[in-house]
């Protein structure tokens, strides 16, 4: 599989928007399908790097502060390149009241991150947080890579990420 920095590398080099040619073809080039071509590319490239909105609003006639405007409309869209793993902390009424606090404080703890600071330098996590998953009975709920683990702890979310980092390494 391709890595997370061929792919970055691959938007920010001149000329080499092929990939997104292609979803661009696959939409009409139809500026209406604006939405389904962003998604598209962020699942391409793991992100919407700037230049690749850029490219996208040239290439649909538009102005690129459309595309950017539905990039941050949406809170789906990235605007920063991810982790390879991303964590998302589930931060609504349930999960706060069963303490997802601390297990955002172990993480951030265990992989030196912050509240400004998301994503690792070695780009291998991003640790998020996110309101209500739709399983508050499951309360605390952590969602890795989009497999859901319930009643976490700090133990048991530090446990998930030393796996990883075991299995990375
Ligand atoms: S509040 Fe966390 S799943 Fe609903």
């Amino acid at each position: 599989m391709e890595n997370v920095e061929e792919k970055n590398a691959g938007a920010g080099a001149a000329g080499s928007f092929k990939r997104i040619c292609g979803i661009l073809e696959r939409h009409g080039r139809n500026p209406a399908k604006l939405v389904p071509i962003l998604q598209d590319v962020q699942e391409e490239y793991r992100y919407l790097p700037r230049e690749a909105m850029n490219f996208v609003a040239t290439s649909l006639g538009i102005p690129p502060s459309r595309v950017f405007g539905v990039a941050t409309f949406y809170s789906h869209f990235a605007l920063e390149p991810k982790g390879r793993h991303v964590i998302k902390l589930c931060d609504g009424t349930a999960c706060h009241v069963k303490k997802s606090t601390p297990i955002l404080e172990a993480l951030r703890g265990r992989l030196g991150l912050s509240e400004e600071v998301k994503t690792t330098k070695d780009m291998l996590f991003t640790v998020e947080t996110v309101s209500c998953l739709g399983a508050c009975g499951l309360a605390p709920v952590m969602l890795v890579d989009e497999k859901v683990y319930g009643q976490t702890s700090p133990e048991k979310a530090l446990e998930i990420v030393e796996k990883i980092i075991r299995e990375e390494a």
